[in-house]
């Protein structure tokens, strides 16, 4: 069987991983070997009798800082172990993760993703080892732990044989450039609520047609800034 994909977490809450991935259908592809998952705790490679990962940031202000020789021998430990995944650092000032950087991942090997903490990590550390800023929205979280749980759900379910339809994977949100169109099943009425006619009509044609316009004002709607760009299936 092909190498798993690798997930290689570093983190000082190891004990979150893989937390909700470990049911459904990353758990089942985990117990797989479709992808695998390690963590490497920072606080192990922390400063003195603490083990002391943050410092008080230079200049001033509040809040802490992850200290560069802390997060750059426990990323020096994870990259010498896999020098061939890509470095991703989990922080709101990243660039968005989007469907097309899931999709980029997810044909690779795997990803070092690094969970930032406090107010942030030392720029240095950023720029030395190379790490690739991704955020997963216009949002601050207390820390890059869920993001990077985000980034994998989204990994994990586009890997080969984790999803039975893979057809079904194509024509999701995002994978044509916009939203998905609405869905209905049984029962044909609910509550005085029915399905529409044409989706029960067995015209494969009309259907696929009523589905792009139902796409596209939905699109149109909801999230305007999509329409028209992507044409090539990527967001
Ligand atoms: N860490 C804190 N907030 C975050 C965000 N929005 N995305 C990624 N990592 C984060």
């Amino acid at each position: 069987m092909a190498k798993p994909w690798a997930a290689s977490v570093l983190t000082i809450f190891p004990e979150m991983f893989p937390g909700p991935l470990a049911v459904s259908l990353a758990g089942r592809a985990l117990e797989a070997g479709l992808w695998s998952l390690e963590t490497l705790d920072i606080r192990e490679f922390g400063i003195g009798r603490h083990r002391a990962v943050d410092d008080t940031p230079a200049g001033g202000g509040p809040g802490m800082v992850m200290r560069a020789d802390v997060v750059g021998a426990a990323l020096d430990r994870a990259i010498a172990g896999a020098p061939e995944l890509p470095r991703i650092l989990l922080s709101p000032r990243g660039r968005p993760l989007s469907q097309s950087l899931l999709r980029e991942l997810a044909e690779g090997p795997g990803a070092h993703l690094v969970c930032g903490r406090f107010e942030g990590v030392d720029e240095r550390v950023i720029e030395a080892k190379g790490l690739d800023e991704v955020s997963i929205g216009d949002y601050v979280l207390a820390g890059g732990e869920l993001a990077a749980l985000v980034l994998l759900d989204g990994v994990v379910r586009l890997l080969p044989g984790v999803v039975g339809a893979e057809a079904s994977l194509s024509q999701e949100s995002f994978e044509q450039g916009g939203l998905e169109y609405p869905h209905y099943t049984r029962p044909r009425s609910w509550e005085g609520w029915e399905i529409p006619d044409v989706l029960l009509s067995g015209d494969h044609g009309k259907i696929a047609e009523w589905r792009r316009r139902e796409a596209e004002r939905v699109t149109k709607e909801r999230r305007p800034d999509l329409l028209g760009k992507n044409k090539g299936g990527k967001v």
